[in-house]
């Protein structure tokens, strides 16, 4: 079999004991190259990359082959030194990293807590969250001296996550203090750093470094607070028949939700859901919402017509706040938002195991082959995309997009498991880049070298995201 995978287009720079593992450049943009080199010059749909001298992955990037994935049943890869599996102390059985029956009955009832009636009062949780980022942001716009904007989008995003999963209600946008959004942020990083560090793979390893201890202390602590805060509200929705506040937050519909047998979720369960939105969900929206921030720097031209479209549509009103029913109108925000998580998707990789036989390009794949989906790739693939590399959001308008393949642009993946968040990652990067473009014009630090990408778990830049600010004169 592996002769098989010796015959399939590679690298064919093979190391009997590596693999192509040695090939891997040490920093990270030219380890985006390196990927980027073989879709453009030896196989355009597909290549094998050997994860040491045994383990061939399929390295998939193009629709067609992205598409008999995604649309299958094929399961999230599990097992030794697997991003998925590197996750279990922390957020267990959740939906991002469960498979089979386990992962269908944990989507049927969590789906109705991503229903856009639930969505609805969220937004003003953003909004509340965009104030206080708008006033961390002023002094830098009043110096007009640069700052680096990572750190302070990662914390709103934070904030928001806290408060509409748990009803979390603390101000770590102004304090940072709180031990257990710093929790989460340590968890969200040590576990960044084992997916990239070989030798932290191996639990009894991991344990006795500082940072696995630091890794599964702040487990512990997470899981504690968060059993307390499910069993409070357990114990108080048995006693009143009904939710504290009349503004729902997931851990309430995840109480309340029951399957076709009448049976509720456990509190561990309740619990590995809360912790999967932490990890899936403030670290890809700050990615997001700080990348496009860049996009619209470096093409001034677009953040003017964003500007014009929120002046327009807030002509006339007391206040900044973006209500629900604005979202739908920000027609050129959409397109520019759509054009960066193209060029700079959240999650640039994905894996599955493939569970049966599938054919890519005319070779039959046996199951049990890994298979990574470089969504980054995908996405600039010149088979597919025309300028692949510029920033045109207009390829998004309808004309334009009408016959497009679905499968050649997932930032949120597609098919079965898809992303559960994604109108709730993309209502809040709308609220948060409208409320920040009203205020400000933001602009790139002149002489400052570009952010340099990191493509580990979320996409991210490994010299910060460096911006001025000026506040707008004409308001
Ligand atoms: C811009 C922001 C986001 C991006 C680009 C993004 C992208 C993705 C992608 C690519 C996947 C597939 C992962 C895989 O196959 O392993 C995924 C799954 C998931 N995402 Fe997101 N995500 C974002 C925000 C969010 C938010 C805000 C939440 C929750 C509040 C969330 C919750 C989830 C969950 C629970 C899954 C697993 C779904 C399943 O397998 O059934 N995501 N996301």
């Amino acid at each position: 079999m592996l002769w098989f995978f010796r015959s399939l287009p590679q690298d064919k720079n093979f190391s009997f004991l590596l693999g192509n593992l040695q090939n891997i450049p040490k920093d990270p943009e030219s380890r985006i190259a390196y990927g980027r080199y073989k879709m453009d010059h030896v196989n355009s749909k597909f290549n094998i990359f050997w994860q040491g001298p045994i383990e061939p992955v399929v390295v998939a990037y193009h629709p067609d082959v992205v598409r008999t994935v995604l649309k299958s049943s094929a399961p999230k890869a599990r097992g030794f030194g697997r991003i998925y599996e590197l996750l279990l102390p922390w957020i267990g059985e959740g939906l991002i990293t469960s498979n089979g029956s386990v992962w269908q009955r944990s989507r049927r009832l969590i789906t109705p807590a991503f229903h856009f009636d639930m969505l609805k009062p969220y937004v003003q949780v953003y909004n509340k969250a965009a104030d206080k980022l708008l006033r961390k942001m002023e002094p830098f716009a009043d110096s007009g001296s640069e700052f680096d904007f990572y750190p302070l989008i990662t914390l709103c995003t934070l904030e928001v996550i806290l408060k509409c999963a748990l009803s979390y209600d603390v101000d770590i946008q102004s304090k940072d203090k709180d031990p257990y959004a710093q929790s989460t942020r340590h968890l969200t990083e040590k576990f960044a750093k084992r997916a990239r560090t070989i030798w932290y793979w191996p639990t009894f390893i991991f344990k006795r470094t500082a940072d696995g201890r630091k890794f599964f202390e702040c487990c512990d602590y997470a899981h504690s607070v968060a059993e307390e805060i499910i069993e409070k509200r357990r114990s108080q929705l048995e006693k009143d028949g009904k939710p504290q506040s009349a503004h729902l937050d997931f851990i309430d519909i995840l109480l309340m939700a029951r399957d076709e047998d009448g049976q509720a979720m456990t509190t561990t369960e309740i619990r590995n859901e809360v912790d999967t939105f932490m990890f899936a969900g403030h670290d890809t929206t700050a990615s997001g919402t700080m990348w496009f921030l860049y996009c619209l720097a470096k093409h001034p031209e677009y953040q003017t017509k964003i500007q014009e479209e929120v002046d327009a549509l807030l002509e006339g009103r007391d206040s900044d706040h973006i209500q629900w029913s604005d979202l739908s109108e920000l027609n050129v925000l959409s397109l520019c938002l759509k054009e960066t998580l193209r060029l700079y998707p959240p999650v640039p990789f994905i894996q599955r195991v493939l569970k049966e036989e599938t054919v890519m390009e005319g070779h039959v794949i046996p199951p049990g082959t890994i298979v990574t989906i470089a969504i980054m790739h995908l996405h600039t693939n010149a088979t597919v995309w025309e300028d692949q590399d510029d920033f045109r959001p207009e390829r998004f308008s309808w004309e334009e997009a009408k016959g497009r393949d679905s499968f050649s642009y997932v930032p949120f993946s597609a098919g079965p498991r898809n992303c559960i968040g994604q109108h709730f990652a993309t209502d809040e990067i709308k609220v948060l880049i409208s409320r920040i473009l009203r205020k400000y014009t933001v602009e790139l630090v002149p002489g400052r070298p570009a952010p340099i990408r990191y493509a580990q778990g979320t996409l991210q830049s490994e010299n910060g995201m460096w911006l001025q600010l000026k506040h707008r004169s004409s308001r």
